[in-house]
């Protein structure tokens, strides 16, 4: 389907490939950083879901411990927590956030030895409760999709006793791959650090194979490449993968080609924010949609507007929606929609998060990054417009309208 409009923005050029194959060349500084502006110094790592597993053994945690979070929630979170030795612990969410809920939380904090308050979409949990309800167990805060996102005017990952953060294609930066892990624990930090300086380190061969892969990788998540084939090909590979086999845990060092990217972009970051939060604010105004099916931002809170989600009143709806505008070569996401299968499937969830099972089904992602065209803005906003007027006058035909097209 030519000219079919990714979700997410890949940003990985050919000048990424010669600065990352130089950056392979460079000696490694031992006990590097990188610097996240207002939050402050920070330990790079192979990935938020390395990080993850590094924040749990820094903390100390007994073989076994519980892990709370959120079900509605990257699942790779759930495999690091496994990885550390420990098991999970499902919290429902807040629907005001699509963040954990303090409530449940505080339900269930006596079955719980540590919590990962993960901030999705760019929101932010409402860290001051999630604290009062975690009643001092250690708080990793999960800022994979929250980078530069704040609340009462602290930065997310300014909480807890760590957080972690993600630059993987994709994510914000969208470097490849990549994560980083702070703590303004001074001896936790030493920890954190002591741990990642003892992981191994990959090959120059392997960097360069990274740097390789991930701008083939960013070309076929592109136009017009996603649309002839990319969607395809990515389509099949999920159907053909099972959970387990398609998000790889490594516990490595950061890839140096990664580090450079990074510490360039992350100059970058503001002026992201900014473009993503007018394409945001351009949707709220524009879409049809009631206030129930987006998540405002309330006073003191700043959302980086990383995705914009928006909740429709059935899975049905959700699906029609996402049909249609993928016949108008709109591409969508239905993130983390099979979270309560894989959590039942590998992870002993029993089913006590309605809230959670109930977003997952209804959520679809708009197309919301900065690099986005005005014209492209106005065509997502009208032809979502379009859909939504038809659904909410619940025209039986509304589906025969909807292209025939499948991936
Ligand atoms: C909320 C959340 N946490 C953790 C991760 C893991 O990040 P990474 O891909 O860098 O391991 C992701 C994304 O994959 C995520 O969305």
């Amino acid at each position: 389907m030519l000219g079919l409009l990714p979700t997410e923005y890949w940003n990985y050029k050919i000048s990424d490939i010669s600065h990352g194959l130089t950056a392979t060349l460079r000696k490694r500084k031992p006990n590097g950083i990188l610097k996240i502006e207002g939050i402050g110094n920070c330990i790079p790592v192979r990935s938020a879901r390395a990080a993850i597993v590094i924040a749990i053994k820094a903390l100390g945690l007994p073989p076994g411990a519980c892990v709370g979070t959120s079900l509605y929630s990257c699942p790779v979170v759930f495999k690091a927590i496994k990885a550390a030795g420990c098991t999970v612990r499902f919290i429902d969410v807040d629907p005001d956030t699509y963040c954990m809920s303090a409530d449940d939380l505080l339900a269930k904090i006596s079955q719980i030895d540590a919590v990962i308050a993960v901030h999705m979409f760019g929101h932010v949990c409402d860290m001051p409760r999630i604290l009062e309800a975690a009643q001092g167990k250690p708080i990793i805060e999960d800022c994979a999709q929250s980078l530069g996102s704040s609340l009462n005017g602290r930065m997310a990952g300014t909480f807890g006793n760590v957080a972690v953060f993600s630059f993987r294609s994709g994510k914000y930066l969208s470097v490849g791959e990549g994560g980083a892990l702070y703590s303004n624990n001074d001896k936790l930090f030493s920890e954190l650090a002591r741990l990642v300086s003892v992981l191994p380190v990959p090959s120059h061969m392997e960097d360069c194979v990274h740097v390789i892969k991930t701008y083939l990788r960013s070309i076929l998540r592109s136009k017009p490449l996603w649309g002839l084939i990319g969607n395809r090909l990515w389509f099949m590979y999920n159907k053909s993968t099972n959970f387990l086999e398609k998000t790889p845990l490594v516990t490595s060092q950061m890839f140096k080609s990664d580090i450079a990217i990074t510490t360039d972009r992350l100059a970058t970051i503001n002026y992201l924010i900014a473009k993503q939060r007018a394409n945001a604010d351009y949707y709220t105004e524009s879409l049809i949609l009631s206030s129930s099916t987006v998540c405002h931002e309330k006073p003191d809170v700043f959302y980086n507007r990383y995705l914009y989600p928006i909740l429709l009143r059935s899975q049905s709806d959700r699906d029609t929606l996402a049909a249609y505008l993928l016949g108008m070569r709109i591409g969508t996401i239905q993130p983390y929609k099979d979270i309560s299968e894989i959590a039942s499937t590998y992870y002993e969830y029993k089913g006590d998060c309605p809230i959670a099972e109930q977003i997952a089904m209804r959520i679809l992602v708009l197309p919301c990054y900065s690099t986005l065209k005005q014209s492209e803005l106005h065509r997502i906003a009208y032809c979502t417009n379009k859909a939504l007027q038809i659904l909410s006058s619940t025209d039986e035909n509304f589906k025969n309208t909807v292209p025939n097209e499948q991936f």
